[in-house]
């Protein structure tokens, strides 16, 4: 194993960042990140309702989901918002220029849609974008923001996720607060989704994150997601590769946001599915499923609703976590959370990651002091997927964990307040020449 001095690098930049000062769009909106279900990643621009009546982009598609949500446990676990992604439109506005939902497809309109919605206890989010054109070529909102902002308020929407498709990058500087002014002038709270800093990024451009925290309460950063492990990958190397820019960036109110969750969906396995969702908590991500909730198998679904992990996504620090060791094929990344004991030792949630492909567990063997974990009283240390608790370990415990190929462990550890720590436990004293405390269910 490579030499760890990396970690105690990274732990410090830690701190660093936690004695930043970043206050975001004061709408008091995701104070935690936001977390629901989300259309676009399963069931992309599906207009075809008369041969695929259950999969299209209609009205019926979201009261269906809707009504899982509420009677699968999702809404028990913290899922709140139903979220409509792009192709809902009509291709033209009326002649008033206002939008109009597809006719056919959205035959009650969205206000009757949310009122549904609410009526069930969620929240509802409606997708557009700043250019001319959506994505898939509906219209945009450039030169209507006050109407259309007025126009969702009316509406009842309480999410608002704004695309950047048939615009100007550099337009966005502007367009983006303007858009968020608009709808804050409403008067009605929506929770402000922006795609701003990416298209940005791939325009070549520096995006003005100072001006996004404040005017935004989530962004994109990176490609989007797509049903495979390649795609995931691709996130999770460009969210490590970038973490000394994007992390300080997320706090409470204002988030990174890594894309849909595709756990249940055809593209990752088992092991890959933990890892995204293990991932994803760590790096304080919105959970915005993107899954068929009706046919879903319960594997999946439990890992969509573990609350172990949703504990740690939604932990009120709200500080994102980082890779802080990366070498042949093994990733550990850390995440602080509460509580915190003394004013300065933090918890952490700690996912092992396995990016090998040669087809047997990995072991990795660490102490907690080596993963920055010095409390001098000790962590009570837990599995967050296999739910066994190792009791509490000193920093000096050398523990060791089994790591699938494209799976996860995920661990957390708890600052243990300031007794004696041989008083609290027999079970884990630290002899040096043998000490190595596995981590595996017994
Ligand atoms: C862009 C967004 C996606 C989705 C599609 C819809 O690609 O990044 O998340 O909203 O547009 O067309």
């Amino acid at each position: 194993m490579a030499s760890w001095k990396f970690i105690a690098v990274s732990t410090v930049c830690v701190f660093v960042f936690l004695s930043g000062n970043i206050s975001g769009l004061d709408n008091g909106l995701v104070l935690t990140p936001p977390m629901g279900w989300l259309a676009w990643e399963r069931f992309r621009c599906n207009t075809d309702c008369k041969n695929d009546p259950e999969n299209c982009i209609s009205d019926r598609l979201f009261r269906t989901m809707t009504d899982i949500l509420v009677t699968e446990g999702y809404t028990a676990a913290g899922y709140e918002y139903i979220n409509v992604d792009d192709c809902w439109l009509e291709r033209e506005r009326d002649e008033r220029g206002r939008l109009v939902p597809d006719r056919e497809r959205f035959p009650y309109g969205m206000k009757s849609l949310a009122d549904y919605v609410h009526s069930k206890g969620l929240k509802f989010g409606i997708y557009e974008d700043y250019g001319n054109f959506t994505c898939a070529g509906y219209p945009g909102v450039v030169g209507h923001l006050s109407g259309d902002a007025t126009t969702f308020a009316s509406w009842g929407v309480d999410y608002v996720k704004l695309d950047g498709c048939y615009a100007l990058p550099t337009d966005m500087d502007y367009g983006y607060p303007e858009f968020g002014r608009q709808l804050n002038l409403t008067g009605r709270q929506m929770v402000y989704s922006c795609s701003w800093p990416v298209y940005q990024i791939y325009a070549g451009l520096q995006p003005n994150f100072s001006s996004i925290i404040e005017h935004c309460n989530l962004w994109r950063n990176f490609d989007d997601i797509q049903d495979s492990w390649a795609s995931v990958e691709s996130i999770i190397d460009y969210y490590g590769n970038h973490q000394d820019v994007i992390v300080p960036n997320a706090g409470p109110g204002h988030w990174n946001d890594p894309d849909m969750l595709i756990v249940g969906n055809f593209g990752l396995s088992y092991e890959q599915s933990k890892t995204q969702f293990a991932l994803w908590a760590i790096l304080a991500a919105p959970l915005l499923m993107s899954v068929d909730l009706r046919t879903i198998r319960p594997e999946y679904k439990a890992i969509l609703q573990n609350r172990k992990i949703i504990e740690v996504d939604q932990d009120p620090l709200g500080i994102q976590g980082r890779r802080i060791y990366k070498h042949r094929g093994i990733e550990i990344w850390s995440r602080p959370i509460l509580p915190i004991q003394q004013g300065q030792f933090y918890s952490y949630a700690v996912a092992f990651v396995n990016r090998r492909t040669d087809g047997t567990p990995s072991d990795v063997a660490v102490t907690l002091r080596e993963l920055g974990l010095s409390n001098p009283t000790g962590y009570r240390v837990e599995d967050l997927y296999e739910d066994v608790d190792y009791g509490v370990l000193s920093p000096q415990t050398k523990i060791k964990v089994k790591v699938n190929p494209s799976g996860v462990v995920i661990l957390r550890a708890d600052a243990q307040p300031g007794y004696a720590f041989n008083a609290i436990t027999t079970r884990t004293p630290y002899t040096p020449l043998n000490d190595v405390f596995r981590l595996t269910k017994k």
